[in-house]
C-alpha cells in the first residue's frame, strides 16, 4: 500500500475528481477527511470508503471561510493524531464567468474566492500541520487552462488557476528544505459533473474535443492516480510542479484526425 497510515484531507471531496481520490488514496491505506460545502455528499463518499473496509469520515466546510478551513485542520490533526497530505481541489465555474470586459465584479470575486483563495487558506492552515508532522505534500488543484489560453474564455476560472500555480510553486521553493513538497495538479477536462452541463451542446462538446490529441475526455479515476503518485513518496524529489494530466492538450498544435 503506497500510503499506508498516511492521514489526508481532500476537499471537494463529494464532487468527481475528489471523490475518486478520496476513495484512490484509502484504498493505498490513508486515513481520509472527505471535506466538501456539500457535507451529505462528503459523507456518502466517507461511507462508501467505510463500507469497502477503508478509514474516512467527513467534513462540511467553505473553503472561502478561515475559521472553517482552520477546524477542518485541527479536526485532521485531532481524530488522526498528524496531517501528511492536504488535496485542496474545491472550485467552481460561474456561467457568467466569460471575457474579461462581460464579467461582473461580483463573479470575479466568487470564482477567486473558491479556487484560489481557498487554496490558499488550506495551504496557510495545512502547513503547521505538516511541520508538526515532520512533513507532507501538498497538491493543490489548478487546470490545464492555466497553461494554454482558450477562446472561449473563463476569465475569472483561468486567473484562479494560474494563481494557483504561482502560489503553489512559492510554497514548494520556500519549504523545499522542511520536508513539505508542493505540486499543482492540472487536469485536462474531466467527465466529472463540472462539465457535464456545458458538455450537454453538442457544439460546445466539438468545439473542445478537437483539441485534444487523444480524442476523449479524462476520467476522475485517472486524475486520482496521479494524485496518489504526488501524495506518496514515490514523488520524493518532485516539488513545485505544474503536473498535467491532460490528454496531450498542453503539448498539441494540431491534433490527429478521427479515423
Ligand atoms: N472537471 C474538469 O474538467 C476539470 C478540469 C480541470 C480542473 N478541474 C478542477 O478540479 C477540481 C475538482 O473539480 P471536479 O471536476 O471534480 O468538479 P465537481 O463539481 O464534481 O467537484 C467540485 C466540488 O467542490 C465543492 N465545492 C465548491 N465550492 C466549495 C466551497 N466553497 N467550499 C467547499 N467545497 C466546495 C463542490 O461542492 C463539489 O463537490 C476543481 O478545482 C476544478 O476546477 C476540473
Amino acid at each position: 500500500m503506497r500510503l499506508k497510515d498516511k492521514r489526508a484531507i481532500v476537499t471537494g471531496g463529494a464532487g468527481g475528481i475528489g471523490a475518486a481520490s478520496s476513495k484512490a488514496f484509502a484504498a493505498e491505506g490513508a486515513k481520509v477527511l472527505v471535506c466538501d460545502k456539500n457535507r451529505d455528499g462528503a459523507e456518502a463518499v466517507a461511507a462508501a470508503i467505510r463500507e469497502t473496509g477503508g478509514q474516512a469520515w467527513s467534513f462540511g466546510l467553505d473553503v472561502r471561510r478561515a475559521v472553517e478551513v482552520s477546524a477542518m485542520v485541527s479536526e485532521a490533526e485531532s481524530r488522526f493524531g498528524g496531517l501528511d497530505i492536504i488535496f485542496n481541489n474545491a472550485g467552481v465555474f460561474h456561467d457568467d464567468d466569460v471575457s474579461v470586459t462581460l464579467t461582473d465584479e461580483e463573479v470575479w470575486n466568487f470564482v477567486i474566492d473558491v479556487n484560489l483563495k481557498g487554496v490558499f487558506l488550506g495551504c496557510k492552515y495545512a502547513i503547521p500541520a505538516l511541520l508538526r508532522a515532520g512533513g507532507g505534500s501538498i497538491i493543490n488543484t489548478a487546470s490545464f487552462v492555466a497553461v494554454v489560453g482558450a477562446a472561449v474564455s473563463q476569465s475569472a476560472y483561468t486567473a484562479s488557476k494560474g494563481g494557483v500555480l504561482a502560489l503553489t510553486r512559492e510554497i514548494a521553493v520556500e519549504y523545499a528544505r522542511k520536508g513539505i513538497r508542493a505540486n499543482s495538479l492540472c487536469p485536462g477536462p474531466i467527465n466529472t459533473p463540472l462539465l457535464a452541463e456545458l458538455l450537454k451542446d453538442r457544439r460546445a462538446r466539438e468545439r473542445r474535443f478537437v483539441h485534444i490529441p487523444m480524442g476523449r475526455l479524462g476520467e476522475a479515476e485517472e486524475i486520482a492516480r496521479s494524485v496518489v503518485f504526488l501524495a506518496a513518496d514515490e514523488s520524493s524529489y518532485l516539488t513545485g510542479t505544474d503536473f498535467l494530466v491532460d490528454g496531450g492538450i498542453c503539448a498539441a498544435y494540431v491534433t490527429p484526425e478521427s479515423d
